[in-house]
């Protein structure tokens, strides 16, 4: 992740874009960079690591300006150094960029064939060359940005400077998160409402897929579409700029939409995008380890139920998935030989951190899968593995559960590798497939209006059942947390092929049960037990993909299409869904979403 900032100014703007790029450095310190309308021309200066180094760059040459963009880097596309540091130029245009391309490659392929050099190994790159291919063909700038963005596939947050075009910066969102500022007189664009908080309290929230033209008066902002539209300015309170909820009603709702952007930045600290390889830290020896103990509570034990069905599966490597606090009291039957995985957002769980200290106290070495880095566990453990999603507030995990299912599914594919059981281009293959996943959650986040609807009856249920297998086992368990945490109805979770020793009891119609079934191998079995169910009059709400619905039975109550996915990362996609139907229907009874009764977000009592 990134962190970008743009002003059109009446006042000289180096020093505040500094004083932005400080408070966005919480986004990353690879490197920093600051571009200015000079005249006729557009002038970057540019350092690698932190903003400090920036600020020596800019007092050894001053950048004397009163529009400008700014950006400090979370490296993804190239090492961090200057050549790689943000802004990047082509002809008369120069850019910040918070993202990934996908489609980068191909796209510079063909900008070199026309004769375009590059001067970095970055995907962002790209993006200035096509605006100004456009440009050269008597665009206008912002024609020539909306002819660009079509071309774009992946996740961006832009802020652009156009020579010849004075007090103008572009800016356009889709996957990343972007602010505008209103001053007066001036306006600004930024990461968040805590890059533009220096200079104005209000602020306008892009919605996805907008883009749009900021001078020193207005905002226009455009729809994905290309019309204009009209965004609500909202008064931030300066105190609470840190914890500011946008556009949403609640944490909860703000977490799950963040949840692209989330799973975005962790995947690119796990895998190197130029390479396609994984890029796991930490000293593990995959090849000679002998087990993994994973060990968790709540959400994020269910998240290492998905990893061990993942590493199993592709590396051959046994994982045994226990709750901390029964794990905490029983002898379990432990060997040095194993790896300890504590599984934590907060890191303070005091019944997960009594479990790892079991397991290092019999000499197994130890790593944390976690939110907070300074946490109790970041300090006690050997390897530390950050899972990048940004503070969660919601007491209802969400972001960091598909943050940690994220590691988890690169530690698999670098453990097979390691151990023989996939190739090189396996790897690769499944590198790609897991970069993608950020654009294909924000697909399935785009299901909310349908989820709304569905919620409305889910609401009026006393007890809801939700089913799967493989994988989706373990997320029909996320999916009854979920719903019992924040709206109070009583669910329950189960593998579907459990359904006839017990459960099936429950089926009536009035209890609607959710199929999780994307068109996987597990996809023929859960059918049968949507049909089982529907014999016996189950309304079944049936969340599958693009090709489940064509060969899913008939009869469900409602059909909720996913976007298809490989099935790797098809627990990532199908996480929104379970998240947002939960999230609505606490929402229609009134619930205290964010912060649910007798809950607390860190339970550091046992
Ligand atoms: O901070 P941790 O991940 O260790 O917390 C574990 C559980 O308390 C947590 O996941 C809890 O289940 C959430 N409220 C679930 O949404």
């Amino acid at each position: 992740m990134c962190g970008i900032i743009g002003i059109v100014g009446k006042a000289p703007v180096a020093e505040r874009l500094v004083e932005s790029l400080k408070r966005l450095e919480y986004r990353g310190y690879d490197s920093a960079g600051v571009a200015g309308v000079v005249g006729n021309s557009v002038e970057r200066r540019r350092a690698k690591g932190k903003i400090k180094a920036l600020e020596e760059v800019l007092a050894a040459d001053p950048l004397v300006a009163t529009t400008g963009i700014g950006h400090t880097r979370w490296a993804t596309h190239g090492a961090p150094n200057v050549q790689n540091a943000h802004p990047h130029s082509a002809g008369r245009v120069t850019l910040v960029h918070n993202g990934i391309i996908e489609n980068f490659a191909e796209l510079k392929a063909e900008l070199a064939a026309a004769g375009r050099v590059f001067e970095s190994d970055t995907d962002t790159e790209v993006i200035a060359h096509l605006i100004d291919a456009e440009l050269a063909t008597g665009l206008a700038p912002i024609d020539a940005f909306k002819a660009t963005l079509d071309r774009l596939t992946g996740a961006y947050a832009l802020a652009v400077l156009i020579e010849g075009a004075d007090n103008l910066v572009l800016g356009a969102r889709r996957g990343s998160p972007l602010v505008v500022g209103e001053g007066q007189g001036e306006m600004f664009l930024g990461s968040d409402a805590l890059a533009v908080g220096p200079f104005t309290n209000r602020v306008i929230y892009l919605d996805e897929g907008d883009y749009v033209a900021l001078d020193h008066d207005s905002a226009r902002i455009f729809d994905a579409s290309g019309a204009a539209v009209t965004r609500p300015v909202r008064v931030v309170p300066t105190s609470a700029v840190m914890m500011e909820k946008g556009n949403y009603r609640h944490f909860m709702e703000k977490e799950i939409h963040d949840q692209p952007e989330g799973c975005q930045r962790t995947i690119a600290a796990y895998v190197d995008a130029l390479t396609s390889k994984t890029a796991v830290p930490g000293d593990v020896d995959w090849a000679r380890l002998e087990r993994i103990q994973i060990v968790a509570c709540g959400t994020s034990y269910i998240a290492g139920v998905v990893g061990k069905y993942l590493i199993e599966q592709l590396a051959d490597l046994p994982v045994d998935v226990e709750i901390a606090s029964e794990f905490r009291y029983r002898q379990p039957a432990l060997r040095p030989g194993a790896l300890v995985v504590a599984m934590s957002q907060s890191g303070e769980t005091a019944d997960t951190l009594a479990a790892l200290r079991y397991c290092k106290a019999k000499g197994m070495k130890s790593a944390v899968v976690v939110n907070a880095t300074e946490s109790t566990m970041a300090r006690e453990v050997d390897v530390v593995w950050p899972i990048h999603c940004g503070p969660e507030i919601g007491v209802a995990s969400t972001k960091a559960f598909t943050a940690q299912v994220s590691v988890l599914t690169a530690i698999a594919v670098a453990a097979a590798k390691a151990r023989g059981t996939i190739d090189a281009a396996e790897e690769q293959r499944l590198v790609k497939v897991l970069l993608e996943a950020p654009r294909l959650i924000a697909e399935a986040i785009g299901l909310e209006d349908a989820l709304k609807d569905i919620a409305a009856d889910v609401a009026k249920a006393r007890d809801v059942l939700y089913l799967g297998r493989g994988p989706m086992s373990a997320l029909a368990l996320e999916g009854a947390l979920k719903l019992k945490e924040i709206s109070y109805i009583h669910a329950e979770g189960y593998a579907a092929g459990e359904l006839k020793h017990g459960p099936i009891a429950l089926v009536d119609d009035k209890t609607p049960i959710v199929i999780l079934a994307p068109y996987d191998s597990w996809f023929e079995k859960s059918a049968s037990n949507m049909s089982e169910v529907m014999a016996r009059g189950g309304q079944v709400i049936f969340i599958t993909d693009t090709e489940g619905v064509k060969h899913a039975p008939e009869g469900a109550k409602v059909v909720v299409t996913a976007p298809a996915s490989d099935p790797l990362v098809s627990t990532l996609v199908m996480s929104a869904p379970i998240q947002l139907l939960a999230y609505h229907v606490a929402v229609i009874k009134g619930a205290d979403v964010d912060q649910p009764r007798n809950l607390a977000k860190s339970v550091t009592v046992e």
